[in-house]
């Protein structure tokens, strides 16, 4: 398809900047979205330099309301056809439920559920007529996980989001797929960022990845059309002891897995 572009959200840091370079090395032109406008341009220049590719960027913050709107607005103005859409960007509350600010709860989950939503409903359209399109949701294991007193919202935006992801691929007929990437602990700043690097210390090494082992993977899976795709095989069997563990066993052993995660409050 002429013009065509894959958008990445989340694009300056971490699994998303991953995914951008890993698909720039494919040969996919990109637009690139965060709000840090010097990163994104750095990077921008960067991978279309080293990998001749097209690559354009947009900086907004995806926490406001108008946000998914003046992205879909500059790609229109710029006629960049979008055929995928790698809906990444994330970040997460550090505190307790009853710490954090009404706002600050609407804010995150716009960023993590409304604006991947958004999106998509404004690209879909766009992918319908041109005849098919690639979407991928980065969610995470937490979607699978039982409830946690940290971080409360975080994991049921992300099951709602592979809930929505799944849901999309009733567009398959339309040439639509939609990928559920679900990582497990991953080494980008999102810990940092999010206020619970302390957590991520004490996490043991094997369960720790690579960004770019998560986007590699996760990217494959997209082109494949694969509907879910928890990366790495430690994570596959953590995510298949979930779905069989008796709930209480998980209780005993989270300390391990998710060191302070279910005792905050
Ligand atoms: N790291 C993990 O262990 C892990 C595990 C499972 C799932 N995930 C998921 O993976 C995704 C990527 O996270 P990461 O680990 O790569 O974290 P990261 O290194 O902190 O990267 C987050 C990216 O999102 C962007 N971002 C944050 N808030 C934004 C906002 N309000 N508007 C626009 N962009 C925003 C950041 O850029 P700017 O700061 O420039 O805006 C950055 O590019 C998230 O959805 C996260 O939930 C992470």
């Amino acid at each position: 398809m002429k013009n065509s572009y894959a958008l990445v959200t989340g694009a300056t840091s971490g699994i998303g900047l991953e995914i951008s370079k890993y698909l720039a090395k494919k040969g996919y032109n990109l637009i690139l979205v965060a709000r840090t406008k010097d990163k994104l341009n750095y990077i921008s220049k960067d991978l279309s330099q080293k990998y001749n590719v097209e690559c354009d960027y947009f900086p907004s913050d995806l926490s406001e309301i108008k946000s998914p709107d003046d992205i879909y607005n500059f790609t229109k103005e710029n006629h960049y056809n979008i055929n995928i859409l790698v809906n990444n960007a994330g970040y997460a509350l550090p505190n307790a439920f009853h710490k954090n600010s009404m706002e600050e709860e609407e804010k995150c989950l716009r960023v993590l559920g409304i604006s991947v939503i958004a999106l998509t409903k404004k690209y879909i359209n766009d992918m319908i007529s041109n005849g098919g399109g690639k979407i991928m949701i980065v969610s995470s294991v937490a979607a699978f996980a039982p409830a946690s007193s940290l971080q409360s919202l975080y994991g049921p935006v992300k099951t709602f989001m592979n809930r929505f992801s799944e849901s999309l691929n009733f567009y398959n007929n339309k040439g639509i797929t939609s990928t559920a990437v679900c990582p497990g602990y991953t080494v980008t700043n999102f810990h940092t960022a999010s206020g619970v690097q302390k957590e991520m210390d004490s996490v043991p090494s094997f369960l720790k990845k690579s960004a770019k082992r998560i986007a590699e993977e996760g990217v494959e899976a997209m082109l494949k059309g694969k509907k879910v795709c928890v990366p790495t095989k430690t994570w596959k069997i953590i995510v298949f002891l979930l779905s069989i563990l008796p709930k209480g066993l998980f209780e005993l052993i989270s300390d391990f897995f998710a060191p302070g995660r279910y005792n905050d409050v």
